[in-house]
This record gives C-alpha cells, sequence and structure tokens, in this order.
C-alpha cells in the first residue's frame, strides 16, 4: 500500500521521506523510485523516537504531512507474541506524534482498521458505533493509536484524519488471503487447504480505490476525520475466493477447508460496514468486493509468477 501511496503522491508533485525498518517491506518494492529526484528512503524503526527524529532533522527540509502506516500486519503473529502488535502498532504511533510535536509538522494521516470495532455481529457498522470492543491485539492496537492521535489533537497536533478500511487487496501484495493461496498452490499444486469452513464473508477494497479515498479524505476540511473507507456491498465468502483462486493457478486442486466460520482467533467472521459518511463526500470506489478480488487474483498471479520465473 505504502509503494501505490508514494507513486500517487509523487505524480501530485510532492516530495517524500520514506520510512520502513524492512520488517515486513521489502526495499527493491521501492526501485521504481530509486532515481526520483522527489523520494527519499531511511531504514529504520519509526517506534523509535530519538532515531526517526533524527532522519527529520537530517532531512533539512519542513515536512508537512505524515502518512502513518507502519503497523505489525500479521494478525496471528501478534496473537502468538502480543509485543510485536505493541512495538509495531502502538510505539510507532507514540513515537510518530511525539516527532511531529518536536518538528511542528501539522497533518497525520492514519492507516486505521475495521478491527477496532470487533465483532458487532449483524449490526451496521458506522463510524459513531460502541462501545469499541476489538477481538485481536492488532485492533486493540490500533484503537490505542488512535485514541493517542485524538488526544494529540486536543493538545498540540493542527489536523488528523483517520482512515478505517477492512482487507486491502492488489499489487504489490505483501499478505492477505489471494496471496496465501496462490503460494499454498505453488507448494502443493493438487490441493488447497483453507482456513475455517469458507463461510467467512468479507469486503475487499482494491488498494488503488483506497489511496484514492485516502487522498479523497485528506483534501476535505475539518480538524479531526474519521471515516469507514469500503466498498457498498457485503463482501464475497473465502469459498469464493478459494474457487476463484484455484480455477486461475491449479484448476485441478481439491480444496480442503477447515472447521468452524473463523480462519483464526481475533477473526471477524462476517460484518456489514457503513461506507455512507465517505459517500456523502461524494467518493465511492470503482470496483466491488468481487470485481476487487477478481482483479487482485489477476494482478498477484501475474506477480507472483514473475517472481518464481526469477533465477
Ligand atoms: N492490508 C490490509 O488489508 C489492511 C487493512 C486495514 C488496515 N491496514 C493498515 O494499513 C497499513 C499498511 O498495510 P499493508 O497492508 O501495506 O501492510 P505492510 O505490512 O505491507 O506494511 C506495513 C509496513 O510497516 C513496516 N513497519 C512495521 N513496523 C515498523 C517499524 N517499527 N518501523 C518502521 N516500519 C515498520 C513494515 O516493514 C511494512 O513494510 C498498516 O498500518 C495496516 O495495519 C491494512
Amino acid at each position: 500500500m505504502a509503494v501505490n501511496l508514494a507513486r500517487r503522491l509523487l505524480n501530485e508533485g510532492h516530495a517524500i521521506l520514506a520510512i520502513d525498518d524492512l520488517s515486513r517491506g521489502k526495499r527493491e518494492l521501492l526501485a521504481e523510485f530509486n532515481e526520483h529526484p522527489r523520494f527519499a528512503f531511511e531504514q529504520l524503526d519509526c517506534g523509535d523516537a530519538d532515531t526517526l527524529s533524527s532522519a527529520v532533522d537530517k532531512l533539512g527540509a519542513q515536512i508537512d504531512h505524515v502518512w502513518h502506516l507502519a503497523a505489525n500486519s500479521d494478525i496471528p503473529a501478534g496473537l502468538a507474541d502480543p509485543r510485536i502488535d505493541r512495538d509495531r502498532t502502538f510505539q510507532t504511533t507514540f513515537a510518530v506524534l511525539d516527532v511531529m510535536r518536536r518538528h511542528s509538522i501539522p497533518e497525520l494521516h492514519f492507516a486505521s482498521s475495521s478491527a477496532i470495532y470487533g465483532d458487532l455481529g449483524d449490526r451496521e457498522i458506522h463510524e459513531d458505533i460502541g462501545p469499541l470492543l476489538p477481538i485481536s491485539n492488532y485492533g486493540a492496537m490500533k484503537l490505542a493509536s488512535e485514541a493517542q492521535i485524538r488526544a494529540a489533537v486536543e493538545a498540540f497536533l493542527p489536523r488528523a484524519d483517520i482512515f478505517r478500511f477492512p482487507n486491502v487487496i492488489g499489487v504489490p501484495a505483501t499478505h492477505g488471503v489471494i496471496v496465501d493461496f496462490i503460494r499454498k498452490l505453488k507448494a502443493t499444486p493438487d490441493r488447497l487447504d483453507v482456513l475455517g469452513d469458507g463461510t467467512q464473508q468479507k469486503a475487499y477494497l482494491h488498494v488503488d480505490d483506497l489511496v484514492d479515498a485516502m487522498c479523497h479524505v485528506s483534501q476535505l476540511p475539518g480538524r479531526y476525520k474519521v471515516f469507514n473507507i469500503g466498498p457498498k456491498d457485503d463482501g464475497v465468502t473465502v469459498r469464493t475466493i478459494a474457487e476463484l483462486v484455484r480455477d486461475r493457478v491449479s484448476p485441478s486442486a481439491n480444496i480442503c477447508f477447515g472447521e468452524g466460520n473463523r480462519g483464526w482467533i481475533g477473526d471477524v467472521p462476517r460484518f456489514r460496514y457503513s461506507t455512507e459518511r465517505l459517500t456523502n463526500t461524494g467518493w465511492t470506489p470503482k470496483l466491488s468486493s468481487i470485481e476487487a478480488v477478481r482483479r487482485a487474483i489477476d494482478q498477484i498471479a501475474c506477480e507472483e509468477s514473475r517472481n518464481w520465473s526469477k533465477p
């Protein structure tokens, strides 16, 4: 997602200092910007405020916006070791805010998540719903990040946007259900094991739509804005995704489903997401969930086969 956002911001004429500790990101994903005169990269831990502050000093230019995407995006890993979410999701937000205060950086755009809502069953999830009871440590650390940002807006931060979105798909693909299924089929072309019984149904947003929505919201007036971002439909089942990936990648494979309607602890099996606040501002996604899934399967299958054919 950071690559797609960087591409968009550079095209709009902005200059970027990209920061990643490469714990999950890969430097080569940013290779297309290597020669770009308005792009710089630093490999460092955003959770370390002093190091982050030094990188801002070294840049020697006033920064106007921070797009804070750094986090642990591996939800099951955070279940096995909660320190991962604390360090990569909570602490990065703490340090980013500290550095924004020290350097008087006025605007923060924060990638939150639908995971902050927890499992609300059939209730339609709008931005003001409550109580917020996340069921994953990842969701808890995102919610705690949002709380820090809200307090910072009261104390010193002139503007903040909070983007709450569900599953994002597209390329480059670093993780997620589609890339997971494609890699499993590469390893065992005659069998695809699926976590859960396949009935989990989720909304899927294509990364191109997400970046467009975030840029749209960043232009809206308001000191503190919170927006759900997602498609307008109720989503696609894991069974449908498994079948579409199988048909595209290894048509003769058997799909073997697990048990229960959760892929892992903290997985929300089904939710109804309201994006009315966003659509009322005049923005709608170009792709529905199923269209996004079909496009992403095609894009990721091509990307993965290029990776496999590399020596
Ligand atoms: N992809 C989704 O479906 C989805 C859904 C909701 C929210 N989000 C959020 O959007 C953001 C981007 O997600 P993504 O899918 O591109 O995930 P990603 O894992 O590809 O990107 C997160 C990046 O943060 C970096 N990072 C982690 N800890 C760091 C640290 N301490 N210092 C510096 N860099 C660090 C990782 O190396 C990685 O490159 C994340 O905050 C994620 O939680 C993603």
